[in-house]
């Protein structure tokens, strides 16, 4: 059967991109963000994933606003990317599984979410800058599941219904027949705000809230609206929704292993964290 090892969740921002490009890893302004995945790469190398299942939010590149699902997965064998206008290269190609795909668009709609199912979908830097930050010579040893979530057009999906669906992703995964090493990516945030009145908000409060509330009770944090998260994060914070997502889909017992929180990146809290996701049967074995 599919385990889900355990999830990492970091900030997007397409300079990183450029950065890396760059190798500013040891640049001052870049360091303290970069060193924050010195652990990420411990973790990855221990934890050895087959799979990624990867929340994020298309920024227009795939969909725009004149079709835009709520909620959409990937069912490819490999995703493209294209050049955003960013100023960032564009990165390889990324394998996809798509059998895992099917299995989990099945699993969603059997319990009422229906989603977008996308045979070929374009990528964008919501998934190759965490990509390429987890793997920076990108030799990209895992294959992906992209679910994508609208963080873009009002009416949002709220933070209890992307608990939710990956809550039922999360059991989909373990209902693989398949030995599969999955690990859940959630993508964006912290708070950040790119334009109007309150371009360039953050809030550092808000953020370590929901990074501290989302690991044991992140039932908690469904008590706020979307135009309450638009208030606390940003207009861009809202990505935080695919935090939850990725949350909902560690349906063990979950514990913070990593955090890294750095203000500024461009106009973002950048915040890098891995989470550990043990299962019964583990526990009681250990
Ligand atoms: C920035 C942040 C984002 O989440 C994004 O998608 C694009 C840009 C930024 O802070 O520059
Ligand atoms: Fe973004």
């Amino acid at each position: 059967m599919a385990t889900i090892v355990g999830g990492v969740a970091t900030t997007h921002v397409p300079a990183i991109g450029k950065a890396i490009a760059d190798k500013k890893f040891n640049d001052p302004y870049w360091k303290p963000f970069f060193k924050g995945f010195d652990y990420v790469h411990y973790w990855l190398a221990r934890a050895k994933p087959d799979v990624a299942v990867v929340f994020y939010n298309d920024h227009g590149l795939n969909f725009f606003l004149d079709k835009l699902p709520t909620f959409a997965v990937g069912a490819a064998n490999e995703y493209r990317s294209e050049d955003e206008g960013w100023g960032i290269p564009v990165s390889r190609t990324v394998p996809g599984d798509a059998a895992l795909s099917w299995h989990v668009i099945n699993a969603l709609v059997v319990d009422e979410f229906d989603v977008t199912m996308c045979q070929e979908m374009l990528i964008d830097h919501a998934v190759t800058i965490p990509m390429t930050l987890m793997w920076p010579d990108q030799t990209w040893p895992v294959k992906i599941v992209p679910v994508e979530i609208n963080t873009v057009q009002h009416p949002l999906p709220s933070l209890s219904r992307c608990l939710k669906l990956g809550r039922t992703i999360g059991r989909a995964i373990e209902s693989y027949p398949q030995d599969l090493r999955v690990m859940v990516v959630g993508t964006g945030g912290l708070s950040h705000q790119l334009d109007g009145a309150r371009a360039g908000f953050i809030n550092k409060e808000f953020d370590q809230l929901c990074m501290d509330k989302i690991v044991a009770e992140p039932d908690a944090l469904t008590r706020y609206s979307i135009h309450e998260l638009v208030e606390l994060s940003g207009a861009q914070g809202v990505e935080f929704l695919n935090w939850m997502a990725m949350r909902g889909a560690m349906t063990g017992q979950v514990s913070e292993l990593h955090r890294n929180y750095h203000i500024p990146i461009s106009n973002t809290a950048a915040a890098t964290v891995v989470y550990d996701n043990q299962r019964e049967g583990q526990r009681k074995a250990a």
